[in-house]
């Protein structure tokens, strides 16, 4: 399969593209997934923030980031000043992978890299819409989908880059999921937070112009 493109509307805004993504056979994981889960928020958004694919509950639902992993997230950014609804979120592949474990579980798997390559049109088209001044990648994939696959979140996140090819800036910090995962959820988190914060800052001095 070649990919997103011939499946995102040129010209479209966001409402016409949230509608087209759920007739995308642009790779093969429409095929179990519910339904594609677009981006979500403000045309008019300063800040677009990037995580991996949604989770059980986003492929439910049809939102982004509304299961823990978005629960932890909205804890981090309040605590870090910058406010949802003046964020776009999305995602870097809009259908969820899974694996199915004894019988109804649903596990997260990583989407392949030919799986996001396959998925970019979409994001690209959000961000063409959207036009963010502040990119804000949550995890590996996003970030190395942004800034390249020799990118390491480990060295460089919490840190305000160039982000190629756009006007804009952009921060790369861990997935809030990784939070959930690990063995010292208080110090990840406060990672988190204060990779937020840098980003806090920067959103506020692209502000005052
Ligand atoms: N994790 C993500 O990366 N995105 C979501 O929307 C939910 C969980
Ligand atoms: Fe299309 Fe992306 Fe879904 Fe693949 S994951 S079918 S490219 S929307």
């Amino acid at each position: 399969m070649s990919g997103a493109e011939e499946f995102v509307p040129p010209q479209a805004r966001l409402p016409g593209l949230r509608k087209a993504v759920q007739d995308c056979r642009g790779c093969g994981l429409y095929r179990d997934a519910t339904q594609a889960v677009f981006g979500a928020g403000p045309e008019t958004a300063w800040v677009v923030m990037i995580g991996e694919q949604p989770g059980d509950q986003e492929d439910r639902k049809g939102e982004p980031f509304v299961g823990p992993a978005g629960r932890m997230l909205d804890r981090a950014l309040a605590e870090a000043g910058i406010r949802r609804s003046e964020v776009y979120l999305t995602n870097t592949t809009k259908h969820f992978k899974f694996e199915r474990v004894s019988g109804k579980r649903r596990i997260h798997q990583k989407p392949s890299r030919t799986e996001v390559n396959a998925c970019r049109p979409w994001l690209d088209a959000e961000l063409r819409v959207v036009k963010p001044h502040l990119v804000i990648c949550l995890g590996a994939t996003a970030a190395q989908g942004m800034l390249g696959t020799s990118f390491r979140i480990t060295k460089e996140r919490g840190t305000v880059l160039d982000l190629p090819d756009h006007e804009a800036q952009v921060v790369a910090t861990i997935h809030p999921s990784a939070i959930l995962r690990s063995d010292d959820r208080e110090a990840v988190y406060q990672g988190f937070v204060a990779d937020l914060q840098v980003a806090a800052q920067a959103l506020r001095s692209l502000q005052a112009g």
